[in-house]
């Protein structure tokens, strides 16, 4: 191992890890941002930066690249031309292929390579190992379907200058406007312009060249008086004209810290202005901390200097509010205004860098901005492969969720227990501390469902293994857990230690399916283990052998219910170049890792996911794996946290947009440390972050090994009772977090949702990014996030009546646009009830979602302001296999109808569920029925004087009567009047209706 130059803050904090563990103390060193790139420090970001800097500041700029017309053709939904880049004054110019591709879903597809030389004609640099093209396999990772060609789509009008193609499913209205020269093209919705292409001229591939020796500088001789003046000048003044995107120094060969990226390619970044005209707001792009609704970055008030960067990195205590990289990347923005929503998909794995500004365009000069409306500009660089970009036209926020999701895929269906808490900490220290938190937990009336592990379960971090002193008997650990439903998950992380005696390395050199490096050696670097190598998970082989490491069989001490915990999977080289691999590394096929860099946590999670599918033969279950890092598509595998936060006020406000923009750009299944990773959380903060963590689509609370212990119990009264009162409530609500689930299964909709994406035509709510709706039960959440804080203002967003969920309070009575206060004393997170919905709940404590699986069902039926309709859904399957896929789910869809004065439930999707034939589950869950159904808001001259109502169960079981209990309005209090309709009786799987 090299050390030299600077330490990185993982470097130091592991090399203080290393001495604390062997007793001796060093000082935490907390060393962030120059760890890592600011773009002057990146070669294609500082020159792509460059370059719109010259354009932008000249009226003179025309974009060098023009499509060859003659070379144009249109067939079945799909253009092809070249794009000419001029590339000197002689007018030499590159051969750009150029495809747009409009698909059956009215998402269109911009695609632009570089033409393959012919052998000889091009020396890339030395005699490199890498691929010489340009990756296009990102493609094969990330898309799943949607690619179906419009074959409807037509050229609408064609002269010499430009082409229109008419596309997008009837009614839709979608154009692409395509310009000829310079190249560009203007998406258009109902003959108004939304998403523009190469309309600034930033547009950008740098094409391969070969590499000269560029001879010394020589020394001018200035004997020649007046001509050398003038020569100078004119040198002076080219150099002033030419684009300062032709800094060449870093082509060939990039340094950073002590590390050199070798470019056996040169430079070949792609680079593309997308402007969204008229929108204000853009979301997306995650991972990063700051606001949902994107920041501007080139400096001034309340903007960033640094773009967004997308380079999946393990940030060592990262910082707040900054555009600076985390652990995982998803390239997919939207814009939003009222009335329409927008996006684009950028599909590209290299390192990717997004520039924001917004301007008023005014067509009139005179205008002085009056009447002008605000557009976002913004301009994506990526450092290598294709320019790949789809474009979506909504216009609905649904719409956009909903397209991206049919190609990347949607969440997969989680294992229900995944949905419940999870109680973690680096490290439970032996299987006897294991035992006593799960005994804890239950002495102390706090559900929970899985226990994890981290690295010092293993010995000496080889993984698959057990430290054998402390973890003696790992099979009766995981039994205990098992008899109460309950779960383990063990880390499994992507670096394998580089030891004597360890099979699992043994077979990963022996089988060749290691990452390389530039060399085409296997690489080597530091991580947990100290000196290590790493997966390719990018071999098919590789996954193969992967997957037979987690045979119950090989994986010694792993059982039925041991689950999996991917880290680290950026992937993080303490020692490497910001602290991951060098850029120059090898993966199968001989794809440098500069291409691949930010799929290859989600490769990782991919073979893990696929090992557990396959752990045993038969047994099809679906796997629970955590991922770090990330990438568009990720969703599909399984879980995701926010990684290594803090224990700061700060870092849990923060944690609700960051959840929210996972929400949004199609990977909904996120969740931040309850409690904050590093540090120590006081018990406030604690128990503030269990109220808000209950609230999160994945739930777990995580500590640092340093950090003391901080199980929920251990914080005395009255935050135990309050803790637990969290837990309680996230387990009743299980079955309504289910069905938002399974929402986002089925389309892509977020889990919980922003209120630009529940109100699109609200303006007021498109910044609000602390308080959101959970699925579709119109449950309103705005946890506290500020110390010492016992109030809470709420924006409501429409006219409907918002009521208090634990007092019944009448909150909001019918004004969009304004803000309400709350009282919220440390008991009491702030969660609302909107007015129109009725959502399922289990209402008996237990000790986990297993042991809850078969209770009977309470219904909340919000009456709206009009009285008039209240609607809502339950989804529910086994909750672990794959049965669903073969109609083994209940799918109801509940009506209040205020006239008829009745509630309803029917197949949500309207089938006949009696000929679905039934598996075990489906017959067993006959026997679950509707316990009582609490109707908020019910109206006195309606609920007042009813004693009982009468049930009919439609499916043939009868009729009967269920008693009603009507609680009038507290008017001193502002409580509204209830009713409770008890015992209804009526199974939650057929179709019933009570009548009032
Ligand atoms: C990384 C993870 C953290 C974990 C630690 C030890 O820092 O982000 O959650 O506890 O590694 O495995």
């Amino acid at each position: 191992m090299h050390l030299s130059g600077p330490l990185s803050g993982r470097w130091t904090a592991y090399l203080g890890l290393i001495s604390t563990l062997s007793g001796v103390i060093t000082p935490a060193v907390a060393v962030k941002e120059h760890d890592f790139k600011k773009c002057a420090q990146s070669g294609f970001c500082s020159r792509n930066r460059a370059l719109a800097d010259h354009v932008l500041s000249t009226n003179s700029w025309s974009s060098p690249y023009s499509i060859l017309p003659e070379s144009g053709s249109f067939k079945d939904g799909q253009y092809q031309a070249v794009v000419l880049k001029t590339v000197n004054d002689n007018g030499d110019t590159v051969r750009l292929p150029l495809t747009v591709s409009f698909l059956e879903s009215g998402t269109a597809r911009v695609t632009i390579d570089e033409e393959k030389r012919q052998k000889g004609e091009i020396e890339l640099r030395h005699d490199s190992k890498a691929r010489k093209e340009r990756y296009n396999e990102a493609e094969k990772w990330v898309i799943v379907g949607g690619l179906t060609l419009d074959k409807e789509a037509k050229v609408d009008f064609e002269d010499k200058s430009q082409l229109t193609v008419k596309y997008g499913p009837t009614s839709s209205n979608f154009e692409a406007v395509i310009k000829f020269a310079p190249f560009g093209i203007d998406f258009k919705r109902d003959g108004v312009s939304q998403i523009k292409f190469n309309d600034q001229g930033l547009l950008n591939v740098e094409h391969w060249r070969p590499k000269i020796e560029k001879p010394a500088v020589e020394n001018k001789d200035t004997s020649e008086g007046e001509q050398n003046q003038e020569d100078k000048e004119e040198e002076k003044k080219e150099e002033e004209e030419e684009p300062k995107g032709e800094d060449e120094s870093t082509w060939w060969d990039e340094s950073f810290g002590s590390n050199t990226d070798s470019k056996p390619r040169g430079p070949e970044s792609v680079g593309l202005d997308i402007t969204f005209s008229g929108f204000e707001h853009v979301y997306g792009i995650p991972s990063h901390t700051g606001p949902l609704s994107l920041k501007t970055t080139r400096g001034g008030d309340g903007s960033y200097s640094e773009p967004y960067r997308l380079y999946n990195a393990d940030v060592f205590e990262y910082i707040l509010d900054s555009p600076m990289t985390l652990y995982g990347s998803i390239p997919f923005m939207q814009a939003h205004r009222k009335g329409s929503s927008v996006g684009v998909f950028w599909l590209n794995a290299a390192e990717t860098w997004v520039d924001i500004t917004k301007g008023k365009d005014s067509k009139n000069p005179l205008s002085l901005g009056i009447g002008s409306k605000t557009s976002t500009h913004t301009h994506w660089f990526s450092e290598s492969g294709l320019l790949d970009v789809f474009v979506f036209l909504g216009p609905t926020p649904k719409d956009l969720t909903a397209k991206y999701g049919e190609l990347t895929g949607t969440t997969t269906m989680p294992q229900e227990f995944a949905l419940g808490y999870h109680q973690c900490r680096w490290n439970y220290v032996s299987d006897e501390d294991v035992k006593d938190v799960d005994r804890k937990m239950d002495k102390f009336k706090m559900p929970y469902d899985v226990i994890w592990l981290d690295i010092e379960y293993t010995d000496d971090k080889k993984y698959f293994t057990w430290d054998e002193h402390s973890f003696r008997d790992p099979i009766g650990m995981g039994k205990q857990l098992e008899s109460h439903g309950r779960q383990l998950v063990t880390i499994i992380d992507p670096h394998i230690k580089n030891t004597d005696n360890y099979p699992v390395v043994a077979e990963l050199k022996s089988k060749d399916l290691a990452v390389k490096n530039k060399d085409g050696n296997i690489f080597e670097g530091w991580c947990w283990p100290g000196s290590s190598h790493w997966i390719d998970a990018f071999k098919p082989a590789a996954r193969e052998w992967w997957a037979t490491l987690f045979k119950y069989a090989s994986f010694k001490g792993s059982m039925e219910n041991t689950w999996i915990w991917n880290d680290m999977n950026e992937p993080s080289v303490f020692n490497g170049p910001e602290t991951t691999m060098p850029k120059d590394n090898l993966h199968d096929g001989n794809w440098e890792h500069r291409d691949v860099h930010n799929l290859n946590g989600m490769t990782f999670h991919n073979a893990t996911h696929h090992a557990l599918k396959t752990r045993k033969p038969g047994e099809l279950r679906r796997p629970f794996v955590l991922t770090r890092a990330f990438f568009a598509g990720s969703q599909r595998i399984g879980a995701m946290w926010t990684g290594d936060n803090t224990a700061e006020w700060g870092h849990l406000k923060e944690s609700i947009p960051m959840i929210l923009s996972q929400n949004i750009a199609g990977f909904p299944f996120s969740g931040a440390d309850v409690g904050g990773f590093f540090g120590n959380p006081d018990k406030q903060l604690l128990t503030r972050w269990y109220q808000a963590g209950a609230f999160y689509p994945f739930f777990r609370g995580h500590a640092h090994i340093d950090a003391r212990r901080r199980e929920p119990y251990l914080m005395g009264e009255p935050y135990n009772t309050i803790i637990a009162g969290a837990l309680r409530l996230r387990y009743s609500l299980l079955p309504s977090w289910y069905t938002a689930f399974h929402q986002a299964h089925v389309d892509g909709t977020p889990i919980v949702k922003p209120l630009y994406y529940t109100h699109p035509d609200e303006e007021a709510g498109f910044p609000i990014d602390n308080q959101f709706f959970v699925g579709n039960t119109g449950l309103l959440v705005k946890p506290v996030t500020e110390e010492n804080k016992e109030t809470q203002d709420i924006f409501i967003p429409d006219n409907e009546v918002y009521y208090d969920y634990f007092t019944y309070n009448v909150v909001a009575s019918g004004k969009a646009g304004k803000t309400v206060t709350v009282a919220a004393p440390l008991e009491k997170l702030p969660l609302l009830m909107r007015g129109g919905h009725i959502f399922p709940r289990r209402d008996i404590p237990r000790r986990s979602s297993q042991l809850q699986k078969w209770d009977d069902y309470t219904l909340v039926l919000t009456i709206p302001k009009d009285g008039k309709h209240a609607e809502g859904e339950l989804y529910v399957d086994d909750g672990d296999s794959y049965d669903f896929e073969q109609g083994q789910y209940i799918n109801r869809r509940f009506v209040y109808d205020g006239a008829a004065k009745t509630i309803t439930s029917v197949d949500k999707e309207g089938r006949d569920t009696k000929s679905v034939k039934q598996g075990e589950w489906l017959k067993k869950y006959n026997g679950v029925r509707v316990d009582k159904i609490v109707v908020v808001g019910a109206e006195e001259k309606v609920w007042g004087k009813k004693t009982e109502v009468d049930v009919v169960d439609e499916s043939g079981k009868g009729a009967w009567k269920a008693k009603v209990e009507f609680t009038p309005a507290d008017k001193a209090a502002g409580r509204a009047s209830f009713a409770v309709i008890k015992r209804v009786g009526a199974s939650i799987g057929s179709n019933w209706k009570v009548e009032l």
